[in-house]
């Protein structure tokens, strides 16, 4: 590989999240392999430019230009076959702030917003808290793969105001396919739902998949689409908050732009714009070895719990650094199980629960982590279940 995907960076110390979380177990060398970011290195071309910004010493007022939107054109024409407009872009702090922000602008309080579950779990904040009501359509699990149940989906859509789809699927890790895509689209067509297409992580795909982003279905689609991105998933860059809606149809792109307006937010990290200009510019490859480099995590860590622990079912890996897989053999229920896996291997997942009833039981494993650290986790997890 031209990049190095191998040295390892404790940010214990760094006001990392998900780091400053586990305590004194940080300090310790004990990684967390929890909230979706990496413990690997941003490309070099993205950490030389954030130099230079950090050189210039002077960061005012920062609001995105053409520049910014001929990278996020670039990337969607390249990498996901869509042809956008500069003006079709709406900018948020994030792609979380932008989903709430969403659920304001199309939907009035109470409304239904309809969920494919389990999932990422402020999907379900973003609705509830802003004093919207929740349906989850359960997906289901057919010959050890998830499928959306379409009937179901179908049922559930009636009355309902919009349709928040994660493409790919946190934290199942499905890809959805362009004819899943479609049926999803049709239903949400004829019940007249509106739909929100999260799909940060979409440059995360695993060999032999491909990634469909919802407007490049056809024009009917994309009229009726928000779309979600960022640059954050891919290149390492979470802490920089830095996300795009794109958005075709006009008045849909206005209510938006009016509520993240209304939300009061006016300024954008230079920081964030310069990273993603580069990594949309210039690190492409890097993006398809970070690929390369996670399913070689998913193959270690498939064949590691095939041979010491074959009850466990790990779900396919399509898409996404997050790897989902079934505990229940183990007999403790979530809550039990988390802390089990917390205190005995000082394992620190994302509990299934977490993304809704249908995850209880399931864990979430980040590996966008250097191959050792992902084997000193799984050997602290065999200890510990071993000595039960
Ligand atoms: C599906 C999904 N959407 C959004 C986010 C977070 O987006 P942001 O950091 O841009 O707010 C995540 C992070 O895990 C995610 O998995």
């Amino acid at each position: 590989m031209k990049y190095d995907f191998d040295s390892f960076h404790p940010r214990a110390g760094m006001e990392a999240a998900k780091w400053d979380a586990i305590g004194d177990d940080a300090e310790k060398g004990i990684v967390p392999l929890s909230v979706a970011d990496m413990e690997l290195l941003s490309p070099p071309q993205i950490i030389e430019e954030l130099k230079k910004t950090a050189e210039f010493g002077m960061w005012g007022y920062t609001w995105w230009n053409e520049k910014y939107a001929a990278a996020v054109k670039h990337w969607m024409h390249t990498r996901h076959g869509w042809d956008i407009q500069s003006d079709w872009i709406v900018q948020t702090n994030g792609v979380v702030q932008g989903l709430y922000a969403a659920v304001r602008a199309y939907t009035a309080p109470e409304d239904k917003v309809l969920l494919i579950t389990p999932v990422y779990y402020p999907f379900y904040r973003a609705v509830k808290l802003n004093g919207r009501t929740v349906v989850e359509s359960p997906l289901k699990l057919v010959d050890g793969r998830y499928e959306i149940d379409f009937e179901d989906l179908d049922k559930k859509a009636e009355g309902c105001k919009m349709l928040i789809l994660c493409n790919p699927h946190n934290p199942v890790g499905r890809v959805w396919t362009a004819e899943e895509l479609r049926r999803v689209g049709d239903i949400c067509l004829a019940h007249g739902l509106l739909v929100v297409s999260d799909e940060i992580h979409f440059d995360i795909i695993m060999p032999g998949y491909k990634h469909t982003s919802y407007p490049t279905l056809g024009e009917k689609y994309a009229d009726n689409c928000v779309l979600f991105t960022a640059a954050s998933k891919t290149f390492s860059l979470a802490g920089l908050c830095v996300g795009n809606a794109i958005i075709p149809d006009p008045d849909l792109r206005k209510k938006l732009d009016d509520e993240v307006n209304v939300s009061g937010c006016y300024s954008y990290s230079i920081f964030g714009l310069r990273a993603l200009e580069t990594g949309y510019m210039q690190c492409a490859d890097w993006v398809d070895e970070l690929n390369e480099h996670i399913w070689g995590n998913y193959q270690y860590f498939k064949s590691f719990m095939a041979q010491h622990f074959p009850e466990v079912w790990v779900a396919d890996l399509e898409g996404t650094y997050l790897c989902w897989f079934d505990c229940r053999c183990f007999g403790m229920p979530g809550e039990e199980l988390a802390k089990f896996l917390q205190e005995k291997a000082k394992l620190y997942l994302d509990d299934g629960f977490i993304f809704g009833p249908a995850g209880d039981g399931f864990e979430r494993i980040n590996l966008a982590c250097t191959r050792q650290v992902l084997a000193d986790a799984l050997e602290r997890f065999k200890a510990a279940m071993e000595s039960r």
